[in-house]
């Protein structure tokens, strides 16, 4: 069983052919509203992927949230943890995607009311398991979430993104932490990064596959080649297939190549979750 601590957003994704420079209007080539989150993509592709999954989080009283938690249901989560807020929409993530990249503002919403004691209650009642946790709600509920789960005895995986510094107690709760490239080089400049934390390190390096540590030295998985259109959950999708593969027993070098199989799958349409891979496709994909 997977717990994912996280945010739910609305994605409102404009494609152009590049960015606008600031105060620049240009003409975009398409518009669609999906969804997103890096909470919620992460329960999606580990869902799809397998395992049973519980979402902890919040969405507004609105239109957004109500769909949001009809979609999460028809994907088999377990959304009786979704509860909505009533004074903040739905979270929302605005996202220009051009020349093979992206660019997101996240507005939180009602992510930002996922507190300490919504998670604690949430997870009060479960046995054992895996969590994952993003850093889209509050720092506080990001702790308590791994605090309880450590108690319980369970894996957990932090996935440090948006970045921001890490502190030395969230490195000592967590059993793995998986950046992308640029993410893992910003954690090596802070000052309580310790090589000791070697060992939990994951790091996806996007067309390149993923690596991690095994006894003292760096293993990369490499990724199958595939025609990108939209790299949005790209990491999402490999978080998700990590925490989906360790769940189902399989060893870590195992669990991080097929999540990075997952990954480049999911990257060959538009919107973070709409080419993410059942486990069917995931075995009969040539990628
Ligand atoms: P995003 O923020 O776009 O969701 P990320 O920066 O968190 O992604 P990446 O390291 O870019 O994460 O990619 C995660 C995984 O997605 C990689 O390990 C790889 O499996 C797959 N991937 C990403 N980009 C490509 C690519 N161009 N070709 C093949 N696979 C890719
Ligand atoms: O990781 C991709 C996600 O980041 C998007 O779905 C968007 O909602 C932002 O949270």
């Amino acid at each position: 069983m997977i717990t994912v601590a996280g945010s739910l957003n609305i994605d409102l994704v404009t494609e152009a052919e590049r960015f606008p420079l600031p105060g620049e209007t240009i003409l975009g080539s398409g518009f669609s509203t999906v969804f997103g989150g890096k909470g919620a993509n992460q329960a999606v592709a580990a869902s799809r992927l397998g395992s049973e999954v519980k979402m902890v989080g919040r969405v507004g009283n609105d239109l957004y949230g109500e769909s949001y938690v009809a979609h999460l249901t028809k994907e088999k989560i377990d959304v009786s943890d979704v509860k909505p807020v009533t004074h903040l929409p739905t979270g929302t993530a605005s996202i220009v995607v051009a020349e093979q990249d992206n660019q997101i503002i996240v507005v939180a919403g009602a992510n930002s009311e996922v507190t300490p004691a919504y998670v604690k209650d949430a997870m009060n009642e479960l046995e054992k398991g895996i969590l994952l946790v993003q850093l889209e709600i509050p720092d506080d509920a990001v702790e308590q979430a791994m605090k309880a789960a450590k108690e319980k005895g369970w894996i957990v995986i932090l996935n440090p993104a948006p970045f921001k510094p890490l502190p030395a107690l969230w490195w000592q709760l967590a059993d793995y932490v998986t950046p992308n490239e640029h993410e893992a080089a910003a954690l090596r400049k802070e000052n309580d990064f310790l090589e000791v934390y070697n060992e939990k390190l994951i790091i996806t390096r996007g067309s390149e596959g993923a690596s991690f540590f095994e006894n003292g030295k760096e293993v990369h998985i490499p990724a199958p080649k595939v025609h990108p259109v939209d790299t949005t959950g790209a990491g999402d999708t490999f978080n998700g297939g990590l925490a989906a593969f360790l769940d189902q027993g399989f060893e870590l070098r195992e669990a991080v190549e097929k999540a990075v199989k997952a990954a480049s799958i999911s990257i060959t349409s538009l919107g973070a979750q709409s080419a993410m891979p059942t486990i069917e496709q995931l075995g009969d994909s040539h990628a």
